[in-house]
């Protein structure tokens, strides 16, 4: 127990210091979709391609969406405006270096998008240890609600209030107990 907590305080600071300093690539859902589709491990791929998540770009080439862009005042069609992209997609702002063949920012909100570029976590040996991975720049969220609202908030143009507990149940994927 002490070991955990002695490694958590020095892998999060550890963790800002590096994302800050470095910005890592990005692999891809289906990249991590390899590891984490079985039902043993979780069915991650599938339950996130079954959610709104991954549709959220495909969301932003409606003509419904470029009438709210337009309406905002936007000059540009929807999947063009960066004010949308943010809480839509990843990727868009990014050194196209950065990017992995496979990696396409028409899925939308994505693994990496909430977890973290994963260039740098993705192997099975930084994966398996998850201080590792933490310090490799993948993100766990200790507060699911505050991180939800930084999109699920009034500034979505369609913004419907968001429960926490319902909408974890739509997309929840975790690693089933033994
Ligand atoms: C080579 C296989 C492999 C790849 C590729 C992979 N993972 Fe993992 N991941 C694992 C293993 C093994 C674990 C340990 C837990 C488990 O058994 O599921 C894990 C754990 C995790 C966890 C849980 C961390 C925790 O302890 O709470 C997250 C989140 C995660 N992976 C996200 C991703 C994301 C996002 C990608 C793509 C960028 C990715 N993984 C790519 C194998 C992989
Ligand atoms: C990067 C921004 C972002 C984050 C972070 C985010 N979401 Fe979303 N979420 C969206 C977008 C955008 C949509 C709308 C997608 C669409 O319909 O095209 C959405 C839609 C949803 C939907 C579908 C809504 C419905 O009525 O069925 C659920 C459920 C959801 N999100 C849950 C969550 C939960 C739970 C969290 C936190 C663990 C979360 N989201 C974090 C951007 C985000
Ligand atoms: C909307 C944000 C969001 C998206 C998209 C998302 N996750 Fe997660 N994921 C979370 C949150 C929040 C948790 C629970 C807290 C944590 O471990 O970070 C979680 C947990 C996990 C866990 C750990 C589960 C456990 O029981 O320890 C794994 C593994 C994981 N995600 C993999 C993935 C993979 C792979 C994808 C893409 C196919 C993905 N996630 C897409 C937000 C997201
Ligand atoms: C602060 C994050 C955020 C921004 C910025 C944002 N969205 Fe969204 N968008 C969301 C979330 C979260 C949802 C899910 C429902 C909601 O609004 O709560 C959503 C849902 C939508 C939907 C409805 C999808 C459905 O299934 O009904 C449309 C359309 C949409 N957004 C278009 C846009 C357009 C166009 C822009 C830019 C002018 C934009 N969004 C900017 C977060 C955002």
């Amino acid at each position: 127990m002490f070991y955990k907590v002695l490694t958590s305080l020095i892998a999060i600071p550890f963790f800002f210091i590096s994302a800050q300093t470095e910005q890592r690539g990005f692999i891809g859902t289906s990249a991590c979709g390899m590891c984490h589709k079985t039902e043993k491990q979780g069915s991650q791929l599938s339950i996130w391609q079954g959610s709104k998540h991954s549709q959220a770009y495909f969301t932003l080439q409606t003509e419904e969406s470029d009438k709210i862009a337009m309406d905002r005042g936007f000059k540009t069609k929807a999947v063009e405006t960066p004010e949308c992209l943010k809480c839509h997609a990843s990727g868009y702002n990014v050194d196209a270096k950065l990017l992995a063949d496979k990696f396409k920012i028409e899925d939308g909100v994505q693994c990496e998008t909430c977890h973290g570029a994963g260039q740098d976590y993705k192997s099975k040996k930084v994966m398996e240890n998850r201080e590792e991975a933490i310090a490799n720049g993948m993100i766990v969220h200790e507060n699911l609600e505050s991180f939800c609202i930084g999109c699920h908030n009034a500034e979505s143009p369609t913004y419907v209030e968001f429960n926490l507990e319902e909408m974890w149940a739509k997309i929840k994927h975790s690693v089933p107990k033994e």
